[in-house]
């Protein structure tokens, strides 16, 4: 760490990381989300930070202390997250997009509670925004970096999005693997770089995951500038 703050090879960076799941109301008492604790994106916001970045952490709920000297924007629904991300987007240096984000929401939220006595209930889901893809669509200036839990084909699926959301590198991983779930503190990744890179890791703790990762966007920085 950089104890001279704003020091580091990514000082002056403005990055915006989301982390955790997202809630999708059904009405007043319940609503829809996943497995994601946000420990990853927690840790990847402490090692940009420490590397010297300006950070953003748009969170969804997780029960977690954020890291200090971190701007926190707390969100719920994948709209909120949305329109937190989209606004900031035209300053942002690099956006790594580590949340768990709901692909589906209820077409109407309930005010009032909904009741048993008014039978079985059959939602009506809709299509959430695709945050990332749209970035992708948007990219200036901006580094993008997403994420994909895969439960078979990882490298499949992660280089299709890769591909489809016009993306710098993406982070896989197989979330049916021991120890490297949504909850764990350890994960196994592979990093997927936009021109056929790849780097594979052993299971390590989430923290060191995050050090690998700002390690990863650094050297994007780099190759940008040269
Ligand atoms: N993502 C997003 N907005 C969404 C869905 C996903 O920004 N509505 C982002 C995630 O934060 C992640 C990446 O896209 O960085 C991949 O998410 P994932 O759920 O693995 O991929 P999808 O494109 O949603 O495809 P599928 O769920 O069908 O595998
Ligand atoms: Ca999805």
């Amino acid at each position: 760490a950089y104890f001279n703050q704003n020091q580091g090879p990514l000082k002056g960076k403005n990055i915006l990381v989301t982390a955790g799941p997202t809630r999708e109301s059904i009405d007043p008492v319940r609503y829809f989300s996943n497995y994601s604790s946000g420990k990853m994106g927690y840790a990847i916001a402490q090692a940009l930070r420490d590397k010297g970045a300006d950070v953003t952490l748009i969170s969804g709920p997780a029960q977690l202390t954020p890291p200090d000297d971190v701007e926190v924007v707390y969100i719920e629904s994948t709209l909120e997250m949305y329109e937190e991300v989209m606004k900031r987007y035209p300053k942002a240096d690099a956006v790594v997009k580590s949340a768990a984000v709901s692909d589906y929401r209820p077409k109407h939220t309930s005010q009032h509670k909904v009741k048993k006595s008014e039978g079985p209930v059959t939602i009506e889901m809709v299509r959430n925004p695709d945050i990332l893809k749209e970035l992708g669509e948007k990219k200036e200036q901006q580094i993008l970096i997403g994420f994909a839990a895969e439960t078979r084909d990882v490298a499949d699926y992660a280089k299709k999005k890769l591909e489809n959301k016009n993306l710098d590198m993406i982070v896989a991983n197989n979330v049916l693997e021991a120890d490297a779930g949504f909850q764990s503190d350890t994960n196994r990744v592979t990093f997927f770089y936009r021109h056929g890179k790849t780097e594979s890791f052993e299971l390590l703790s989430k923290n060191v995951v995050a050090n690998h990762l700002a390690d990863a966007l650094i050297s994007l920085f780099e190759e940008r500038e040269q």
